[in-house]
């Protein structure tokens, strides 16, 4: 179902003296791109975009993002209805695959990553290392690129069948490692995997299951686990997504790439925000304190986390999904009146009401309601990124395969324009004033 781009025609460039035609290319939808890969022969002029505001870094056909109608397609099937039909599990098969499977397929592809949960028992020694109030994802950073060290068998980037064998390791283990960073983090005993469980179900009872007494899985909150991976598994060539190509672009192995994007994401401008995003509404507190904060937001004293984007210019089509969920999962454990999800609410309806915002097109994201869906769910707020990362490590490595696919693909390696000193001679220490 991959399309390859059409020539829509032409772009001319005129700079000084020289002049140049750059092929304008269509994808099978969103906007045109002028191909500029041979603008700098032609004219020694490289283009400026720091932050890529409009720069098309790759050819993809995962995942498609419509930022002004507020439109996300996971090889072109819309994110609502997958988050409301469909698994997590079988979303990482489209994504990875690029259909949706058959019955049989699923079987497979279902089984394979269950019997790839568990880690090597010499893996659990990573975790003592860290102190015990390490940041987990400070934890997640480290242990998955030393996954590195272990699958040697699966190292060879360039043979199709052991970057498959990847892939499913990852998407396999990532919850393992992330309960064991959080129990880690509690102080409690680590839990195994059990492999009559489905992923959610698995990595929520590896979280809150202890020795004294198991986990009893509530349904309704193994679902919304389910949907909140689904609304995180990928979304384009984002800041980690990037980096996890340009750092698979020199050619280093997936562990390592994707412990590259985990590092990315840590931040408070992307996956970082929903733990930011909740730290702030227990900061504000009441609905009565949001006009002083959105006072603060215009004085630029802070930002509103979980609004805005770069690319959406309108209503995120996951954080209405996420609402949604919030609200199920505080029904679930009986917290529908939980005082914060009052403060977001509130917070939402006056931002989208408020002419700063309005003119900038700043509405909720993902991260909005994420917090506090997550924190009904019990986990602490250092989790939320975690969670981010182990639902985006499909995302992450369905890209890097594409790109590894791609016989277009080149070292990434951008350009610059040097504000620097111009050439000058070395003078001695002693003859300098
Ligand atoms: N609160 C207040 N003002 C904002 C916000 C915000 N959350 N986001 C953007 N603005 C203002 C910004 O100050 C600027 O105003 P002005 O033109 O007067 O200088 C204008 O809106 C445009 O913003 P920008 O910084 O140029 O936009 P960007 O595309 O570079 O940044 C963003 C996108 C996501 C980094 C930014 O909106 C932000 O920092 N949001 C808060 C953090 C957040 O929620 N991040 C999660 C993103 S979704 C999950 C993910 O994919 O990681």
């Amino acid at each position: 179902m991959t399309e390859a781009p059409k020539t829509a025609g032409t772009a001319t460039l005129t700079l000084g003296d020289k002049s140049v035609e750059l092929p304008v290319l269509s994808g099978s939808t969103g906007p045109d791109v002028v191909d500029i890969r041979k603008m700098y022969g032609a004219t020694g002029a490289f283009t400026f975009d720091p932050g890529f505001t409009s720069t098309a870094s790759c050819e993809s056909a995962l995942t498609y993002i419509d930022g002004d109608e507020g439109i996300l397609l996971h090889r072109g099937y819309p994110i609502d209805q997958l988050a409301s039909k469909s698994t997590f599990v079988e979303v990482c098969h489209l994504l990875l695959h690029g259909e949706l499977p058959s019955a049989s397929e699923f079987e497979s592809f279902e089984r394979s990553v269950t019997m790839h949960t568990m880690l090597h028992s010499q893996f659990d020694r990573f975790f003592e290392g860290f102190r015990r109030d390490a940041h987990p994802m400070a934890i997640m950073v480290g242990t998955v690129g030393a996954l590195s060290a272990f699958y040697h068998d699966s190292l060879d980037i360039h043979d199709p069948v052991q970057r498959n064998i990847s892939a499913i390791r990852l998407i396999a283990k990532m919850p393992t490692i992330a309960a064991r960073a959080y129990k880690y983090h509690v102080g409690q005993p680590f839990v195994s995997p059990r492999n009559d469980l489905n992923y959610a179900e698995n990595f929520l009872r590896m979280c809150f299951a202890v020795p004294a007494e198991d986990y009893v899985i509530d349904p309704a909150l193994a679902r919304a686990m389910d949907r909140i991976l689904i609304l995180h598994a990928d979304h384009e060539q984002n800041a980690s997504t990037s980096t996890v190509r340009l750092a698979g672009s020199s050619g280093a192995n997936p562990f390592a790439c994707i412990a590259a994007g985990i590092a990315c994401l840590w931040g408070p401008s992307h996956g970082g925000a929903n733990e930011e995003a909740l730290n702030m509404l227990k900061e504000i507190g009441t609905p009565e304190n949001i006009p002083d904060f959105i006072a603060g937001v215009k004085d630029r004293r802070h930002k509103l986390m979980g609004f805005g984007h770069r690319v959406y210019k309108n209503y995120d089509p996951r954080a209405r999904v996420m609402k949604e969920s919030a609200d199920e999962v505080l029904a679930a454990t009986g917290r529908i009146n939980d005082p914060l999800f009052q403060v977001a609410k509130e917070l939402e309806k006056v931002a989208l009401n408020d002419e700063y915002f309005i003119e900038r097109k700043l509405f909720p994201n993902v991260d909005f309601y994420s917090g506090i869906t997550l924190s009904a769910m019990g986990f602490p707020t250092t989790m939320f990124t975690v969670l981010f990362a182990l639902a985006r490590t499909v995302g992450w490595i369905a890209q890097w395969q594409e790109m590894m696919e791609d016989p277009s693909q080149k070292i990434g390696r951008p350009r610059q324009l040097y504000t620097g000193p111009t050439e000058r001679d070395y003078v001695p220490i002693s003859q300098r004033g």
